[in-house]
């Protein structure tokens, strides 16, 4: 089946072509202009969608190599995220549906990120464990199956990409906070600053990030002549040690021994390789760095995925601001 994604989620226009499990074509513009503001603006974001995704879609078919008319399905972004940049993706996916009689899936952004993992490995097989990790959510997932996760716990304030972002603007650095935050931990020792690691309980799945956030503050306001090379690897390692730990236990409990990382969090390399090294024993997944943040990549093919399997949204699907994946 040849399926064309959408993913207007947040602040990320992307567009993808997914043939038979295989990604052909994949286009993603991130929204510069969110990053003056130092967050995303809604109504800008979708905006910035409604303005780019016709000529995206025109590239990504283009360089796919396929005609509209060879398209067999449409998969897009119902929810979670941002409401009007939501309405956006999924009314313009609507449109050319109707337009070109061609059946059309709504997906869960979440799931789409949990199998981006098959992308970046299609030997993987259920169960395993999840560790989600973006800007609205932290979760781990035990995923038996398609259509078929267990939460095992998450995040009861921040999630861990909000933590970054968070902390960033503290910091003075720009909005992705992540990626900055990355950037200047580069050289700086991640045990300078002694940080809090919240509800470390051993075998407690919940996360808790708000209380390092507000330790940053005060530390920022205590130390003026802080280095912030150590701070900003020692505040990164805060975030990273608690989920590393979780995840490890989350797979104790399970008996699984392979795991995922999904999400824009997982970009992260201090995670990566923390990962790897803390669980040698098991097998370790991460997808592209491409993949782990917003794409429209991961909507397609988890949109084939369904098609299908014969399922599929009636004209009427509404989006889903507050979508929830079990
Ligand atoms: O999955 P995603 O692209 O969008 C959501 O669905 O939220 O995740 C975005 C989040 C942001 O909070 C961003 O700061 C974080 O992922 N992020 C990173 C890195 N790259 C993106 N966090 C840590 N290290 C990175 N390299
Ligand atoms: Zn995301």
């Amino acid at each position: 089946m040849i399926v064309l994604g959408i993913e207007t989620s947040c602040d990320e226009t992307a567009t993808a072509v997914c043939r038979s499990g295989s990604i052909i074509s994949s286009h993603i513009r991130s929204q510069a202009i969110h990053e003056k503001y130092g967050g995303v603006i809604p109504e800008i974001a979708s905006r910035e969608h409604e303005r780019y995704l016709n000529n995206m879609v025109s590239d990504t078919l283009k360089d796919a190599g396929i005609s509209k008319e060879e398209l067999e399905g449409i998969a897009v972004t119902q929810g979670p995220g941002l409401s009007g940049t939501l309405i956006t993706g999924v009314c313009f996916a609507k449109g050319l549906s109707l337009g070109m009689g061609l059946p059309i899936i709504g997906v869960n952004h979440l799931e789409a990120h949990i199998f981006a993992n098959f992308l970046a490995d299609p030997t993987l097989e259920f169960p395993f464990v999840c560790l989600l990790v973006s800007g609205g959510h932290t979760q781990l997932w035990y995923v038996k199956n398609i259509n078929n996760y267990q939460l095992m716990g998450e995040s009861r304030d921040d999630a861990a990409g909000e933590a970054f972002d968070k902390g960033a603007r503290i910091l003075g650095l720009a909005y992705p906070g992540g990626p900055e935050i990355e950037k200047l931990s580069k050289g700086g020792n991640p045990n300078a600053v002694k940080f809090p690691r919240a509800m470390m309980k051993k075998n407690n799945l919940e996360f808790s990030f708000s209380g390092l956030k507000t330790s940053l503050l005060y530390y920022m306001d205590e130390q003026k002549n802080a280095n912030l090379k150590d701070v900003a690897a020692s505040y990164q390692q805060a975030i990273i040690d608690v989920l590393i730990t979780k995840l490890k236990w989350a797979l104790a409990e399970t008996d699984c021994h392979s795991c995922v990382i999904a999400g824009g969090v997982a970009a992260n390399q201090s995670l990566r390789q923390g990962t790897k090294r803390r669980l040698s024993g098991e097998k370790v997944l991460y997808p592209d760095l491409s993949l782990c943040t917003d794409n429209a990549a991961m909507i397609a093919y988890l949109g084939e995925l369904y098609l299908e399997k014969g399922k599929q949204s009636e004209i009427d699907f509404p989006i889903l601001p507050n979508m929830k994946l079990a």
